[in-house]
């Protein structure tokens, strides 16, 4: 028998042991140690190459490598195919999970104040902007705060100078645009607003507000109340229960505050301050009070979306956490 012809022997017994393949560990080991081992098959046909004539040698060099890398290639392909089988992980396991992207999140305030502006735009109101640091006047004075009056002082506002505040409220704007544009006027202005108060569950040391202000010839509180009802249904459903309450503001005049009824909680809470333009908030724009009225509100947002959303720390609003804001 020449070499070549050993060789086509031994791969034809290797086939024939291991066609079945053996399913049992020890098999196995005997099936490689056969054809493997140090005194094997192919380590036996590898000690005949002394025999072999120099010509012949790089031919019969390239087919017992071939044939010792056809055997581990068949033993071990089996050996790791059989160890997943067990573990019941492959390649192709088409149930496990897919792979998850991070995705970003609309912050909560963001998401109260797109609505709020969404709804207001929708029945013909547009969208202004003004100053976060501002003059006394446009803050205090033409708002009508008597000089005395205690939002001037040091405990809720934060003074740059005497002259120049960090805006308490947006109803600055109010101001602004009036000085700017003649009426009719249907403006809300969101935006942020700053008080020097104690940083707790319920205040922070700046906030967000929506201002609006609304000035035409023939202007009524009935209008206002029929605006705000439409706002409140659209914004905390259709079912909701309101009401208007007699309250205070230096610029309107009657003014009144909102409260709606929580279930959950069974009482009245506030959300929001309201009223017609005081003459004198027009006097100090020189709008004519005789022709024009006008009425306004303003709201906080954060308190809005505290209620909308049962979160019930306002800090949670500016802390960034992933595991809070991942929630909506
Ligand atoms: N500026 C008030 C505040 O910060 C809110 C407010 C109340 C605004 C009544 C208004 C209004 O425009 O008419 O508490």
């Amino acid at each position: 028998m020449n070499i070549k012809e050993s060789i086509e022997s031994v791969r034809k017994s290797f086939r024939a042991d291991s066609d079945p393949f053996p399913n049992d560990s020890q098999a196995v080991d005997d099936l490689r140690v056969k054809y493997l081992g140090r005194k094997g098959l192919v380590a036996n046909l590898f000690s005949k190459m002394k025999d072999v004539s120099a010509n012949d040698r790089p031919m019969a060099g390239k087919l017992l490598n071939d044939i010792k890398q056809e055997i581990s290639y068949v033993i071990d392909s089996h050996i790791d195919s059989s160890k997943s089988d067990k573990s019941g992980k492959n390649e192709s396991d088409y149930s496990l999970p897919g792979l998850t992207f991070p995705v970003g999140h609309v912050h909560p305030l963001q998401q109260t104040m797109d609505d709020i502006k969404s709804i207001f735009m929708n029945i013909g109101f547009s969208v202004a902007y003004g100053p976060e640091i501002d003059d006394d006047f446009h803050n205090f004075s033409a708002l009508n705060f008597p000089p005395e009056h205690p939002a001037r002082d040091m405990q809720d506002t934060f003074f740059i100078d005497p002259e120049t505040v960090l805006r308490t409220h947006t109803s600055n704007v109010q101001i602004h645009l009036m000085e700017e544009k003649d009426p009719p006027l249907r403006y809300i202005i969101p935006g942020r607003v700053y008080r020097n108060e104690a940083i707790s569950f319920k205040s922070y040391c700046l906030f967000h507000q929506v201002e609006g202000l609304y000035v035409d010839k023939f202007v009524s509180f009935a209008d206002q109340k029929g605006i705000l009802e439409y706002f409140v249904k659209r914004m905390f459903g259709s079912e909701t229960k309101m009401r208007f309450r007699p309250s205070f503001f230096p610029f309107t005049e009657p003014s009144a505050e909102v409260d709606i009824w929580s279930e959950k909680r069974g009482q009245w809470l506030e959300i929001l301050g309201c009223g017609m333009v005081d003459p004198e908030v027009f006097k100090s724009v020189d709008i004519d009070s005789d022709i024009w009225h006008g009425f306004a509100f303003g709201m906080g947002i954060e308190r809005i979306c505290m209620l909308k959303y049962g979160i019930d720390d306002i800090r949670l609003l500016y802390q960034g956490d992933m595991r809070f804001l991942e929630q909506f």
